[in-house]
């Protein structure tokens, strides 16, 4: 079963390295994180998958990789200096800031419904370029990848000698100074979009706009998140960003969340090409293009067969890595009962739930949003036991829990039967999988076995795309566990026999079957099986 609440996700990427705060040890800095270990991994992982189905496999693709800081004019002409706004209101009670549109008429701080006037904010990040700060080194950090494509259309045109239908590909950093960043990775200021510009003849638009949407779907169930856990909004007029003619928002049923936008696939017109372009008057624009003085260049194709120069109109699949990760570790999250623990000590954690919870109650100096929160997950804890109690991980992890005394009797009850009778698997694709292989040997200190397992595992990396690792730091079922955690989808174990007849077992993370296969053929087995 996938993950049923974000706080499984956030405390899985804690415990072990995903994902964390930005600058954490100064208090971090709010809606920032940084990739640890794991999570770089899995990040360039779902990176490379998206880089290999749009550019590497198709015939009508280009990458490209553009600065995050472009001329100022950039962002006027695209319209984003005028429109990127969201609606900010203050709370003239407790003196916080909200988007008008995320809270009902009422601050989320103290409930308080004297809020001022929606006004706009714009949601772009500023910055100075070069030793002196004036108006003339005024920039922009972008707030998406899509301009650095389109200011780069006639340079991509005349070097790769595209015909129309064909696009440009790019993964990026964008920079939104979101009012609210919240909910994890979900709305953050710092993100990385991959984005794809595809450029049709006029006409074409709406052929293509399905087109995509149907390959695009089909890419997300390629990496773990079948369709039927993915809504298309089609999003309303009066909803559409100012440059989309029709947009379909992509929504995954995110834990806790619900169904949130995971990529936006836009149809853009020619508005962009051609508000970037000079000589407008000249370009039979469809879209109401922003007068334009100051290109040096008309982005337009010249079709042979009309002899015409014409202006291409715009498919824009645009995700967010940031959701997109946070999707694939919901869809292969699962808690498994791997043998069910005796009575005695379910009760023992019973007990202990009880107890902290009682705690949590009578506690004063918590929050009560912080309390309530705590008392919610714990009683829906205690209902489901035995099979929640991997769930005490995590609720230990909540904001809070640290400050309940009762907290670390609970953790000495839970956490023996939680290593021993169950397992947190992420079912990963395995090309996702941060780690494909972890070879261990039987024992850690016997010589013979270590050689041939450090061996192995480099002769397995030597040459391979994906990452293989040596583990020796713990009894083989706790190795086990902590690779099926992080979705290693294979654990190689080199025993007494492998240094009688080359053998190792090759152990499944899903069935959590071994097979033994010559040690030579690892590498191509675990190759063959994506
Ligand atoms: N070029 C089109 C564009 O930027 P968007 O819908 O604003 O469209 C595209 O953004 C994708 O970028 C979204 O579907 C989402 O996955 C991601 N995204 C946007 N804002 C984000 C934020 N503040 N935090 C994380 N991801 C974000």
């Amino acid at each position: 079963m996938p993950a049923t609440t974000l706080d499984q996700l956030v405390s899985l990427c804690k415990r072990r390295g995903f994902v964390f705060p930005s600058s954490e040890i100064y208090g971090g800095l709010q809606g920032v994180f940084d990739w640890g270990p794991l999570g770089v991994e899995l990040k360039n992982n779902i990176i490379s998958s998206w880089w290999r189905t749009n550019v590497y496999e198709r015939d009508d693709m280009e990458g490209l990789d553009a600065a995050i800081l472009m001329n100022r004019l950039t962002w006027r002409y695209s319209g984003h200096e005028e429109t990127f706004n969201d609606p900010l209101v203050d709370c003239r009670d407790c003196k916080s800031r909200w988007r008008a549109d995320h809270i009902k008429g009422r601050c989320p701080n103290c409930g308080s419904t004297n809020l001022t006037e929606p006004r706009p904010f714009n949601m772009m990040f500023k910055t100075a370029v070069g030793p002196v700060a004036d108006a003339d080194s005024f920039a922009y950090l972008r707030p998406e990848t899509a301009q650095g494509i389109f200011v780069n259309f006639g340079n991509v045109l005349a070097t790769s000698n595209r015909k129309l239908p064909f696009g440009i590909a790019q993964v990026g950093k964008a920079f939104r100074n979101e009012i609210n960043p919240r909910n994890f990775l979900f709305r953050v200021r710092e993100f990385e979009q991959m984005e794809i510009e595809y450029f049709v003849m006029p006409g074409t638009e709406d052929e293509w706009h399905q087109r995509w949407l149907e390959d695009r779907l089909a890419w997300w169930e390629s990496i773990g998140i079948p369709r039927a856990r993915i809504k298309i909004y089609d999003v309303p007029p009066d909803e559409l960003a100012h440059y989309s003619k029709r947009t379909f928002d992509l929504m995954y049923d995110y834990p806790t969340l619900g169904h949130e936008e995971v990529e936006g696939i836009a149809s853009r017109t020619d508005y962009d090409l051609g508000s970037h372009s000079r000589d407008q008057e000249t370009l039979n624009l469809t879209a109401r293009a922003n007068p334009n003085r100051d290109s040096t260049a008309r982005l337009t194709y010249y079709d042979p067969e009309s002899r015409r120069h014409i202006v291409p109109f715009v498919i824009e699949p645009s995700a967010g890595v940031g959701r997109c990760f946070l999707a694939v570790l919901a869809e292969a999250y699962d808690e498994q009962m791997v043998k069910a623990p005796p009575p005695e000590r379910v009760h023992a954690v019973t007990d202990a739930l009880e107890a902290f919870l009682k705690s949590v109650g009578r506690n004063e100096k918590l929050a009560p949003e912080t309390r309530d929160a705590l008392v919610e997950r714990g009683q829906a804890i205690l209902a489901g036991l035995p099979e929640t109690m991997p769930q005490i991980e995590t609720l230990l992890a909540m904001p809070g829990a640290d400050q309940i005394e009762t907290g670390k009797k609970l953790r000495g009850q839970a956490q023996g039967p939680i290593d021993e009778y169950f397992r947190t698997v992420l079912h990963l694709k395995p090309h996702l999988a941060p780690i494909r292989v972890a070879v261990f040997p039987l024992k850690r200190n016997h010589e013979g076995l270590v050689a041939m397992a450090r061996e192995l595992r480099t002769a397995i990396q030597s040459g391979s795309f994906f990452r293989t690792v040596y583990d020796d730091t713990g009894a083989i079922g706790k190795l086990y566990r902590r690779q099926d955690e992080i979705g290693t989808p294979y654990c190689v174990t080199v025993d007494f026999q492998s240094l009688e007849d080359g053998t190792v077992t090759v152990r499944d993370r899903d069935t959590m079957q071994q097979v033994r296969i010559p040690a030579s053929e690892v590498r191509a087995y675990v190759t063959g099986r994506g």
